[in-house]
């Protein structure tokens, strides 16, 4: 039986020590802002050293917690030691964020113009990644006797949108990793959910696609505006949250009211 919903706490995160792969740019810049705000030990782990010692060393400067550890989520050592340096820095490990991923780099085209070098390093780090993260925080994940695991998936999913097939595909493969994860780890007591944010405005995101391309693209929405990262960040937090303590296995859709599932 579950305990009473303490509503008061249900929906903080505060002292969770969370991990933020790609938490140096772009929307996991902001999930890590956002969620030290709420009290939440950070552990950023990006392979773009300088911004995510930046962003990490701003939080601290703010009065937050957070610690950057710059990793390559496609190299298993230092994925693990990632997940030591954490658990060695704040006493355990509560929760993973999964965003690292190879997106904005990607140029957009057709699909039979795709390399197979490109389409292994796309599955690489939006794949692969995901598995080692989740593998080398399982057992702090055991020892604190539960946890949250939330993989960004993409709004792409849906509709099957062209033109990076690689990373299209990458994408639909989070959704499956993050279903049967969520059966094999359900008896840890760790939840595993994903997200499928939309076309969303990050600083990475505008620096790489043309005028042309952001443009018009409010119209399928209920809600008729440019979707930003802070539009993902109450999802994120609520399933690193209590509140969301039964759900595992979901896929939250975040655009906007664009798809409905
Ligand atoms: N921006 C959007 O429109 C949008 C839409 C749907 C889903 N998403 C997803 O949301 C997440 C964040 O999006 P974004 O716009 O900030 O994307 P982004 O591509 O700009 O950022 C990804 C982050 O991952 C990091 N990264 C790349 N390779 C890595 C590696 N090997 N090891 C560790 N870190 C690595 C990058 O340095 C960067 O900080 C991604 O998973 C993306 O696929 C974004």
């Amino acid at each position: 039986m579950s305990k009473e919903f303490d509503v008061k706490s249900a929906y903080s995160v505060r002292d969770k020590v969370v991990i933020v792969t790609g938490g140096g740019t772009g929307i996991g810049k902001v999930y890590s802002q956002r969620l030290a705000q709420g009290g939440a030990k950070v552990v950023l782990a990006d392979i773009v050293a300088e911004e995510s010692n930046d962003v990490a060393e701003k939080i601290r400067d703010a009065g937050g917690q957070a610690l950057s550890v710059p990793t390559d989520v496609t190299n298993e050592d230092a994925v693990q030691a990632m997940a030591d340096a954490a658990a060695s820095e704040f006493g355990g490990i509560d929760g993973l964020i999964n965003n690292a991923s190879l997106m904005s780099v990607l140029p957009r085209g057709d699909w039979f113009e795709i390399s197979a070098d490109r389409w292994d390093s796309v599955m690489s780090v939006n794949l692969k990644g995901i598995f080692l993260c989740c593998r080398a925080v399982y057992s702090y994940m055991q020892e604190r006797g539960g946890g949250s695991i939330v993989n960004i998936s993409s709004s792409r999913i849906w509709e099957g949108n062209p033109n990076r097939l690689d990373y299209t595909t990458s994408k639909a493969g989070v959704v499956g990793l993050t279903r049967a994860l969520a059966r094999e780890v359900g008896d840890d007591n760790i939840s595993v959910n994903a997200i499928t944010p939309g076309l969303t405005m990050s600083e990475t995101q505008l620096a790489s696609s043309s005028s042309n391309y952001l443009g018009g693209k409010d119209e399928g929405k209920c809600f008729k505006r440019p979707q930003t990262p802070e539009d993902l960040v109450g999802a994120v937090i609520f399933l690193l949250s209590d509140a969301a303590a039964f759900m595992t296995g979901q896929t939250v859709n975040v655009d906007g009211g664009t798809y409905m599932h």
